[in-house]
């Protein structure tokens, strides 16, 4: 006869067994076929092998005002695991089981990991894949979701939140995400407020949901999507390289890691990087990648806002966050979206305690009227509010180009930024020869016989006179002007000189960034 144990651990590998089925084989199929990994799967991707502990496995749905069948686990595996060998909590929903729509008891084991991860001070991340809010549970469901933005917004610069879109994710599923910290999306996934059929019916337009919400429109367009990966498998493996160069929490730094670079590596060739003819463009990639430890980079929302890069590498070990023109897209200018997307990236670094290293080729902001209209003036002082609110340890290099309020924003001594250099080849200005020229010497040129050797003349004269470093270095306004060759060298021991700055701001409930 069986004791009343034996017939709870046989219950409980039924249970068990029931609730990994997940939406039953047939759905497992159906996700396969889309060339899609089940939430499991993906899970045990994502962490260290066997390092996955579930909760709440046993937990069944509310089943709502509607019928809705009850389900096991309620289409969403959470529970924490390791990377690299360190925690992250983490919830994974399931597509198979009511298109991994949110109902109550979906959202409550959300909650419970996001809780556990704030108070342990672990990274989150969730592989999301949802039709969002269940419809069978009506307002209980809307509500579900706004405590999970709730605890969003509080985890926001506590433990880096980490998003995977690997799905459709429609309605609610799309808010969560774009309040974390980073997001992942998959080139088969899709994120939309409303689907087509809404904007059909709404706004009477036709529109493929590639078109409207697909992982490269939000990669290149609207600037959602900070990576797109092809797969699933490349996906998490991302996300396990990005986790690898953050701190767990802002309490902490990021782990140090040795590649085995010497920190006094030169590299003659930056000797010649910059091109004679100012108006010559060259791939900033290759200052980037020479500098870094191992000559690695992972580039963050690298295919948006191409004119400025932005993303995270090791120097001396040590991950720094990385700004920098990028002179061979847009002549590096800066306009509405590489203002907002290096703002953002800035203040994910301070939250964080990542240092700040900003090479600078800019030529000034973007001009005219498509600019202007759409609030230049608004996101550029992101940028530039950004800068001075970061207390992190901040050094900046001017490589050529640092003209008018882009020299100001892009992390100048003026802005607070600890150290500045410049290379040889660097030209501070107000603006560049030619409008400086032009605006100087309006009458001038008019009256003089050749006006365009005239201008020439004069240009060459400008450039002779400001288009150098010299003057903001003898200012003060630059620590020292470098040979390019040892650009490494010289950034590695200025993290390590400034590793114990301390500095604070004034006290206050918050700024009011102008959002
Ligand atoms: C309940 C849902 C669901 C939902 C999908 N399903 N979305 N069940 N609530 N929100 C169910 C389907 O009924 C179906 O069940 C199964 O999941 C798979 O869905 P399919 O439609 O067959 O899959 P697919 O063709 O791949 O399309 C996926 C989809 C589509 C694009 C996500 O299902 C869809 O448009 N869903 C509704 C999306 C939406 O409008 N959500 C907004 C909710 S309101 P069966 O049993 O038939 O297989 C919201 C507001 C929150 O989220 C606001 C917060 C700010």
């Amino acid at each position: 006869m069986n004791s009343p144990l034996n017939d709870n651990l046989v219950k409980l590998e039924r249970l068990r067994e029931e609730a990994a089925l997940g939406g039953g084989p047939e759905r497992i199929s159906e996700q396969h076929k889309k060339g899609r990994l089940t939430a499991r799967e993906r899970v045990e991707l994502l962490v260290d092998e066997g390092s996955f502990e579930e909760f709440d496995i046993l937990k069944s749905s509310c089943g709502g005002t509607l019928a809705g069948s009850r389900r096991l686990g309620d289409g969403v595996v959470t529970g924490h695991g390791t990377i690299y060998g360190r925690e992250v909590f983490l919830f994974s929903q399931d597509f198979t089981v009511q298109g991994g729509s949110l109902g109550v008891a979906h959202s409550q084991k959300i909650i419970k990991v996001m809780d556990h991860a704030v108070r342990v001070g672990t990274p989150f991340i969730g592989l999301n894949d949802s039709g969002g809010a269940r419809i069978q549970e009506g307002v209980d469901g809307l509500g579900a979701y706004g405590e999970i933005f709730v605890r969003n917004v509080m985890a926001s610069g506590v433990i880096p939140q980490i998003s995977c879109i690997m799905g459709p994710c429609a309605g609610g599923a799309v808010y969560s995400p774009s309040m974390t910290d980073f997001t992942l999306m998959v080139e088969n996934a899709y994120m939309f407020v409303t689907g087509p059929n809404v904007v059909k019916t709404v706004i009477h337009q036709d529109i493929s949901f590639e078109d409207l919400g697909g992982a490269r429109m939000h990669g290149e367009k609207s600037g959602v999507a900070h990576f797109v990966l092809p797969n699933d498998i490349e996906c998490l493996r991302k996300a396990r390289r990005l986790i690898n160069y953050l701190p767990s929490n802002n309490k902490q730094t990021a782990p140090m890691l040795d590649l085995r670079d010497p920190i006094d590596r030169t590299d003659p060739t930056l000797d010649y990087l910059v091109p004679p003819n100012p108006n010559q463009t060259y791939d900033m990639n290759v200052l980037i990648h020479s500098i870094m430890d191992g000559a690695e980079f992972l580039e963050v929302q690298a295919q948006f806002a191409r004119n400025i890069i932005v993303g995270f590498g090791r120097m001396g070990g040590q991950t720094i966050g990385l700004v920098a023109n990028q002179p061979a897209v847009l002549a590096g200018v800066l306009d509405n979206n590489a203002s907002v997307k290096a703002a953002r990236f800035v203040r994910f670094c301070d939250s964080f305690n990542i240092p700040l290293v900003c090479l600078v080729d800019v030529p000034g902001f973007m001009p005219g009227p498509e600019q202007e209209h759409g609030g230049i003036i608004r996101h550029g002082a992101k940028l530039l509010y950004a800068f001075v609110e970061a207390t992190v340890p901040r050094i900046t290099v001017i490589v050529r180009k640092a003209y008018g309020g882009a020299y100001l924003v892009m992390n100048s001594k003026h802005l607070l930024c600890d150290i500045n250099y410049a290379w040889p080849t660097a030209e501070i200005a107000v603006m560049g020869p030619k409008g400086a020229s032009e605006v100087i010497y309006r009458r001038e040129i008019q009256a003089a016989e050749n006006p365009e050797a005239f201008l020439a003349a004069k240009m060459d004269e400008y450039r002779h006179t400001f288009a150098n470093p010299f003057l903001a270095a003898e200012r003060g306004y630059l620590d020292d002007v470098i040979f390019p060759r040892d650009t490494r060298h010289r950034i590695i021991r200025t993290l390590q000189v400034l590793e114990g700055k301390r500095t604070g701001r004034p006290e206050r409930k918050h700024g009011n960034i102008p959002l």
